[in-house]
């Protein structure tokens, strides 16, 4: 049976209230390929497809700084045509000085995430299977039961094996890991209160535990 309530037929666009305005713009257009469609001074709106916009900056006076410790959104993420193309986005993006925060095997994606100058994360990935179907099943895998959170890789390695000529059959493998915590996010991901957050409950619970009387 259809579903009654209509669905919208996209994700359309994401607006960045922007500090640092010029900034962001540069790093969204390096980033995503993705063209000025209009500029309306404080607004600028971008697009890396046939959407008329899928990004826009505003200018905003008196915005407070992103602590990443806050309810809402956590990153926003762009799929990549296959490996060659995220591993050439993340070499564009460290040739300008942009290095990522995390780079990590989802299981159903192969992702690489940064950082904006607003500390907005935004996740860059490939698809890992070739259809919705095989995605998700490997879902409901003991793989990724047992470590839905992911396995880091380096990218530098990654790219060297591509350009070896290894298949994306091996590339895209991951090293089963086992169970992986929370706490082993890196630091720069999860935002430094987070982090703390993180690494305390994880002290507590391996705290002995105190007898009853
Ligand atoms: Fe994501």
């Amino acid at each position: 049976m259809s579903n009654p309530i209509p669905a919208p037929t996209k994700l359309a666009h994401l607006v960045l209230n922007a500090r640092h305005f010029d900034q962001q713009i540069e790093f969204y257009q390096l980033l995503l390929g993705a063209r000025i469609v209009h500029d309306a001074g404080d607004i600028v709106f971008l697009s890396y497809d046939d959407e008329h916009h899928r990004l826009a900056i505003a200018r905003r006076p008196g915005l407070l700084p992103n602590l990443r410790n806050m309810a809402g959104v956590d990153h926003h993420a762009y799929t990549y045509e296959n490996l060659d193309v995220l591993l050439g986005t993340w070499q564009r993006m460290k040739t300008a000085g942009y290095e990522p925060i995390w780079c990590t095997h989802h299981g159903g994606t192969i992702s690489i995430y940064y950082q904006d100058a607003d500390r907005n994360v935004v996740e860059t990935q490939v698809d890992v299977f070739h259809s919705m179907e095989e995605t998700n099943a490997y879902l409901l895998s003991e793989d990724f039961q047992a470590n839905p959170i992911g396995v880091d890789f380096d990218p530098q390695t990654l790219r060297e094996r591509l350009q070896r000529g290894e298949s994306w059959e091996t590339l895209r493998q991951r090293t089963p890991s086992g169970p992986r915590d929370p706490s082993t996010i890196p630091r720069a991901y999860l935002g430094g209160f987070n982090w703390l957050m993180l690494k305390l409950g994880k002290l507590l619970s391996r705290a002995p535990k105190q007898q009853g009387v």
